[in-house]
């Protein structure tokens, strides 16, 4: 097989979380394995919990970082499950996670998971093959109204009303069963200079509504934060502007230390500031990096320490 993925802002992610000697780590999305071993080139007396809903994903990383199995439990779970999998794990804090969000360049040219507009196949776009619900349903079963949300909300695509309004009218004919089916009805209704954006925007939006993307990043940080020990990381790479908020906001908010109203005389809140932020601004990576690697091109890295 051609690279199952190439990291993204690899040296950097790693150099944040700060690895030390004896230390706890969790790998939430492991995708092909690259941050994973890349922890263990920094040091091998480490353990890692290495989680990937991806079955083929965690397949292919086992044999990547064979070197280091012993200090590697994998979990073939979605992240959202973190704080349960460190329980029956015996494992009660961690030093550091790393969340390397989206999908691999394996999933989205492996044509037989449907994720790709370019790649003509069954609909389907579940990172977890068990998963209940795949891009076939969404399209073809979800009511007009809910369709609609997800095209909008999450492609934040601004033809959403008549790429919504087409695919209705299709489906009402003949369900709409390929990945090209939906890219033509796309094409049908977007102006041709665009269609390009609208096509990743509406099966982005897919995606993510499929994969409960964003509900389990807003798990898998609250269930971080609560098992990071004090100077832990966590560092997150995102790839579109809707997780990069969850996270921004998140952080943010975690960082403060009181939100009373500022006309309050004195603090009332009780809130706990649990982390404090340590990249004000978002790192990116390089033109060079964006050169080897096109995915890399809309990364955006995170960092925040437990308090
Ligand atoms: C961008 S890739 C990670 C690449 C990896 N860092 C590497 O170096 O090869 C994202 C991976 O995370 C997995 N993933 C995404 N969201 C997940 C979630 N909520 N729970 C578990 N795995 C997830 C995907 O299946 C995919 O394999």
């Amino acid at each position: 097989m051609k690279e199952f993925h190439i990291p993204v802002l690899k040296k950097e992610a790693i150099e944040f979380l700060n690895i030390k000697e004896n230390g706890i780590y969790i790998d939430a999305t492991t995708g092909g394995g690259g941050h994973l071993c890349g922890l263990f080139e920094v040091e091998k007396r480490i353990n890692v919990l290495a989680f990937d809903q991806d079955i083929e994903a965690i397949k292919y990383a086992k044999e990547r970082c064979k070197a280091f199995e012993k200090n590697i439990i994998f979990v073939n779970k979605n992240f959202s499950y973190l704080y349960s999998a460190l329980i029956l794990n015996r494992i009660d804090n961690i030093d550091g996670i790393i969340f390397d969000l989206g999908i691999s360049n394996h999933q989205i040219k492996t044509k037989t998971r449907g994720f790709s507009y370019s790649l003509n196949h069954k609909l389907d776009m579940r990172m977890n093959k068990n998963g209940n619900i795949s891009a076939y349903e969404v399209v073809n079963y979800y009511p007009e109204q809910e369709l609609g949300r997800v095209i909008h909300k999450y492609g934040e695509e601004r033809y959403w009303k008549s790429i919504t309004k087409k695919i209705i009218e299709a489906r009402n004919i003949n369900p709409v069963i390929t990945t090209f089916d939906l890219k033509h009805l796309i094409e049908e209704v977007v102006p041709k200079n665009n269609s390009v954006k609208s096509l990743s925007r509406v099966f982005q939006a897919i995606r993510i509504e499929v994969n409960h993307e964003l509900d389990s990043l807003k798990k898998g940080l609250e269930s971080a934060i609560k098992a990071l020990n004090k100077g832990g990381r966590i560092v997150v790479i995102s790839y579109h502007s809707l997780e990069d908020r969850i996270v921004k906001q998140f952080f943010r908010y975690e960082s403060l230390k009181c939100i009373c109203p500022p006309q309050f005389p004195r603090c009332i809140c009780d809130k706990e500031q649990r982390l404090k932020i340590i990249t004000k601004h978002p790192r990116e990576p390089s033109g060079d990096e964006i050169l080897r690697n096109q995915k890399a091109r809309s990364a955006k890295l995170r960092v925040a320490e437990r308090c």
